[in-house]
């Protein structure tokens, strides 16, 4: 037997720690939901493998990573056997990797061949089967042999139809790809982080994490959206030779087709659609990490088969990330409104994708310690269609040993109060009810949009009243009137803008009491769940003297949300805001007038759509609430009623096809009397 050589000894090790690496990567990617790394490096990993594995064939195992795609599905959803495996698809991060693909297939086809372009949508990959063109399964890749039963998540995906359209084979499986559009991505984490919640990195997290709800109702709340890009299994006939041909069938059936496929006859159009995705990518609303190069004709597709978990006859050309190298130049902390204590970096500022970045967040203290950053360290910060600025990595060969690892302050940066961190959570907060940090950001979130919606007041601005000592929570806003003279003096807040300011905070003074809730900023309470409050109790001093368990019995408020409210008004501090702030005339009290024995659309749902004749849509919605009902924007099964007036666009339509009972404003009218009446006997 002959002995190891050293660099032999040293590929074995290498090759075991990459398996272990990428075992690893999986499991935090498909199982937790909370990738630590970006795509682009997993992807690296994966082809550092693939490559030694090839060089040194004694080293191959079955039970690589790079012989699987993902891993087992989490317990938690039952398993799908997928009828047909869903692939993955092998990588060309360059012009010339993508030419040697081209060169590959054309010797095995020796024929000439069309290209289907589609964009590489960085989603989550998903099967759904429709029975006699009813939706009947829905499933995630997982490992793609069997995957999670996601079918009533996907279900609430709008743009999945339930029903097929024109005529379909009875069994028939489409693949295709989940994505979180970017705008509702920024709101979506915005509300999160105002509930006190960690935020999603990418888009592509969030539309996992929505997926993976075990609640569909939860997943109907995030605005999921998905485009179908091939057929899968289907039992009898489909009138398809091509993948363009398959688009089109499947456009046909109802399903979403991105309007950016495109049919090429040649390698240089492809070069050129590359090129060209690479502008549009920027200006698209969902996130996109390349484009996907299919053969045309699905009898060279079987006549090509797969590599291992690889078709041959596709290539996901991926664009170029954007990476680049910087100084961290310090750690720093802010602090939310809930306290909890955020590290960003401060970075020696690079252009990427045309921003100058100087920040990025650094999430929490695990993350920091997971990715050993130390200040001073050289970094690699990426924004490959991230939203965010990432930073990924630590450049450790370059250190001089100059480098300062992570020392999580003990005190509060802004009140110097000591900071409070559990094992079990990566988050640590300042417990200071009265830190000036949180008090600003509580006044920021009692001033936005979706609360009080006082315009003219940011973060500078409060900043700068609260350094004044005008305002030391938001009750104090409404006292500014009588300050106007030193508020003049603050610079940067000019004599208009004070006076628009002022009025903005009289006028919000007529916000109903849901808006005043949704102010408070209690952890869990937004506008639905201020609008529930509302509507069962109807009075401030109702809801401070509620039970758990009368709030627990309000339909939509669970344990966590009680257990919060509760809390929130077993603080006298908060107490003392609710009372200054009645003191200051908001409105404590629902003012729709509520009749107890009138509650004749208790749990019925309504969607109020086109202009009215009598009324503005605000006061049939009103009539609604106060009447029990609840309103809400989307048409979709759980809707019992559209009331609809001129002009009323696709909800009608919607609503039609879905058969929900449509009221034109005197039908609504006549409703109610027959309701109230029947109720009066
Ligand atoms: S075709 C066998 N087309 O990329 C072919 N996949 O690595 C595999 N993906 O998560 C699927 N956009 O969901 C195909 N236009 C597209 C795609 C696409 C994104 C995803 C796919 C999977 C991954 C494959």
């Amino acid at each position: 037997m002959t002995e190891k050589t050293d660099s032999e000894n040293l590929t074995q090790l290498r090759i075991e720690e990459l398996r272990s690496q990428l075992n690893r990567h999986n499991s935090l990617y498909y199982q937790e939901n909370s990738p630590e790394i970006l795509d682009s490096e997993y992807d690296a990993l994966m082809r550092e493998l693939q490559e030694l594995e090839q060089q040194h064939p004694q080293y191959a195992s079955a039970n690589s990573p790079t012989q699987r795609v993902g891993a087992p599905p989490a317990k938690k959803f039952t398993t799908v056997i997928h009828k047909l495996p869903m692939l993955s698809l092998a990588n060309a991060f360059n012009k010339d990797e993508f030419l040697s693909w081209n060169e590959r297939v054309s010797k095995l086809l020796s024929n000439k061949m069309d290209f289907v372009c589609e964009l590489k949508y960085d989603g989550l990959a998903i099967s759904a089967t429709y029975e006699n063109g009813n939706l009947v399964k829905g499933a995630t890749r997982g490992d793609g042999n069997k995957g999670e039963d996601v079918t009533n998540n996907l279900k609430t995906i709008k743009r999945l139809p339930l029903k097929l359209s024109g005529t379909y084979p009875s069994i028939l499986e489409v693949r295709g790809e989940v994505v979180f559009p970017i705008s509702d991505f920024k709101k979506f984490n915005v509300a999160r982080s105002a509930d006190g919640l960690t935020e999603y990195t990418n888009p592509r997290n969030a539309a996992a994490g929505a997926l993976r709800q075990l609640d569909p109702a939860e997943t109907a709340k995030r605005p999921l959206d998905v485009f179908i890009y091939a057929l899968g299994y289907f039992d009898g006939d489909v009138p398809c030779e091509t993948q363009v041909d398959s688009l089109e069938y499947l456009s046909n059936l109802g399903f979403n087709i991105n309007e950016h496929n495109l049919l090429v006859n040649s390698v240089d159009q492809v070069i050129e659609y590359y090129s060209r995705c690479v502008d549009i990518q920027t200006k698209l609303n969902y996130v996109c990490d390349g484009v996907v190069v299919k053969v045309n004709r699905l009898d060279f597709q079987r006549h090509l088969g797969a590599v291992g978990r690889e078709p041959r006859w596709a290539i996901a050309f991926k664009f170029p990330s954007e990476k680049k190298e910087t100084t961290l130049l310090d750690i720093r902390f802010n602090v939310g409104r809930t306290g909890s204590i955020n590290p960003y970096a401060i970075l020696k500022p690079v252009q990427i994708g045309g921003a100058n970045i100087r920040q990025a967040t650094l999430h929490n203290e695990d993350y920091i310690k997971s990715k050993d950053l130390r200040v001073g360290d050289t970094v690699i910060i990426e924004r490959a269609g991230e939203v965010i600025p990432q930073v990924i990595h630590a450049v450790t060969h370059k250190r001089d040993g100059s480098e300062t690892e992570l020392k999580m302050p003990t005190h509060c940066p802004m009140c110097n109060h000591p900071i409070f961190s559990s094992d079990d959570e990566a988050m640590s907060y300042c417990v200071n009810s009265r830190c000036p940090a949180q008090l600003s950001k509580m006044v920021e979130h009692f001033v936005s949009k979706g609360a009080m919606d006082i315009q003219g007041l940011g973060p500078k601005q409060i900043n700068l009243l609260m350094a004044e000592n005008l305002i030391q929570d938001a009750s104090d806003l409404y006292d500014l009137r009588n300050h106007q003279d030193r508020a003049m003096e603050i610079e940067r807040i000019g004599e208009t803008s004070l006076e628009n300011l002022i009025t903005a905070i009289d006028e919000s003074r007529q916000q109903p009491l849901e808006r005043v809730l949704t102010a408070l900023g209690i952890k869990h309470v937004g506008p639905e769940v201020a609008e529930l409050l509302s509507q069962r109790f109807q009075n401030v001093d109702k809801i401070m003297g509620a039970s758990e368990t009368e709030i627990q019995n309000i339909p939509g408020i669970g344990p966590r949300i009680a257990s919060s409210i509760l809390s929130y008004f077993s603080n006298p501090s908060n107490i003392k805001l609710v009372n200054k702030l009645r003191a200051a005339g908001l409105k404590l009290v629902n003012e729709l007038s509520y009749h107890p024995d009138q509650q004749v659309f208790i749990n019925k749902v309504f969607v109020v759509t086109g202009r009215m004749e009598n009324f503005s849509r605000t006061d049939i919605q009103d009539r609604i609430k106060t009447l029990g009902g609840k309103v809400t924007s989307t048409v979709s099964k759980k809707t019992d009623f559209l009331v609809v007036g001129s002009d009323p666009g696709s909800k009608l339509a919607q609503a039609n096809l879905l058969e929900i009972n449509i009221l034109d404003e005197s039908q609504f009218l006549d409703l109610i009397q027959d309701l109230l009446s029947n109720n009066d006997q």
